[in-house]
């Protein structure tokens, strides 16, 4: 399967007061035409930071320093500020980390999705009327519900409405950043389905961001797991779930309850992110990790294939270290 996005090396730093905050470090992956994948990791490991330069929407004090980021052949990192207004949102659209609390209290969600297809899009308003009732019942809400107000939605519509205004130009790649968090859960587990299906539907490519590795291990293709700025780990769900060899990734999967194996041990991993700015040397997890060994303080592990599209960024992959 070729792929639709592919982020090569990309770097970004934040220019702080306290100094340079590497939020994404040496950071590739790929994402497959029609897969879902999941980046995953703690808050402040760099997942938005990514997102936000795919699109090359870094702001100020940050700065994408080096990459590439190639979305469909095309290098979005040294693209022109012009091409680039063409391929956000028509290309690739995004449902943003609030997004249940993005939508304008003052206008319909109808109208609020007719503006935005009228904005990327030369087409007559009747067109994006039709356009806005397909999109509602694709989403699961009925299409008459164009002529409501977002104070009329549960927090799980206004999500469907978030996804539908997404989907409001057939995007090819769609990034999700933590779009389901502060959802109950079952409603975030209907959100999630709703995306599956679209995605198969579609034939969607998904950024599924979120914290909750377990949440994610239902829907997504492959996953990687990001950690203070650095991808650990990237390989299927099911090596994620049943083969993970990074000791953070194993930590994120035994840190969240399992709503289908009630009996599972849960244990959360001690310690919290480094400060990006002050990184210690050598790998980044050093600190919280229960294998680290002197190698680990000195060099900074690479993320290596460790078998067939699987990589992982550890030393006990390179060696018979582990017992
Ligand atoms: N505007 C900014 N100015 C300075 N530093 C920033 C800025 N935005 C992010 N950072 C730094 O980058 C790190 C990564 O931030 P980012 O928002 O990408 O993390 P995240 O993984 O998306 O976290 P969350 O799960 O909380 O959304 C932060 O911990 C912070 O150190
Ligand atoms: S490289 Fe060392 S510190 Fe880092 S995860 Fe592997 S064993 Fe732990
Ligand atoms: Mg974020």
């Amino acid at each position: 399967m070729s792929n639709i996005l592919e982020v090569k090396n990309l770097t970004t730093h934040y220019f702080t007061a306290e100094g340079p905050a590497e939020a994404a470090g040496d950071v590739s992956f790929s994402v497959r035409k029609g897969e879902m994948l999941g980046l995953i990791g703690e808050s402040g490991c760099g997942k938005s930071t990514v997102a936000s330069s795919i699109l090359r929407l870094i702001e100020y004090p940050g700065n994408i320093v080096s990459g590439e980021v190639v979305l469909d052949g095309k290098d979005l990192v040294s693209a022109k500020e012009k091409e680039l207004e063409k391929i956000r949102w028509k290309d690739i659209s995004v449902i943003p980390q609030s997004a249940m609390n993005s939508l304008n209290p003052v206008y319909t969600i109808g109208d609020q999705i007719i503006e935005s297809i009228l904005l990327h899009e030369d087409v007559t308003k009747k067109v994006a009327l039709e356009r806005t009732k397909s999109l509602l019942e694709l989403v699961g809400i009925d299409k008459d519900r164009w002529k409501s107000y977002p104070h009329e939605f549960s927090g799980g519509m206004k999500q469907r409405v978030a996804i539908a205004m997404a989907l409001s130009c057939n995007p090819k790649l769609i990034i999700s950043d933590e779009s389901t968090t502060g959802l109950d859960v079952l409603t975030q587990a209907q959100v999630m389905a709703l995306m599956k299906d679209l995605q198969k539907r579609l034939d969607l490519s998904i950024i599924m961001i979120s914290h909750d590795l377990p949440l994610v291990t239902s829907v997504c293709d492959r996953i990687a797991i990001m950690y203070a700025g650095k991808i650990v780990e990237w390989a299927s769900t099911d090596d994620i779930v049943n083969d993970s060899r990074h000791p953070y990734s194993q930590g994120l999967l035994n840190a969240t309850p399992d709503l289908l194996n009630p009996d599972k041990e849960v244990s959360s991993i001690p310690g919290t992110v480094p400060n990006l700015v002050n990184l210690p040397s050598g790998c980044r997890f050093k600190e919280r990790c229960q294998y680290a060994m002197n190698r680990c303080s000195e060099e900074s592990p690479a993320l290596l294939e460790v078998k067939k599209d699987h990589h992982v960024a550890c030393f006990l992959e390179e060696g018979d270290y582990r017992e």
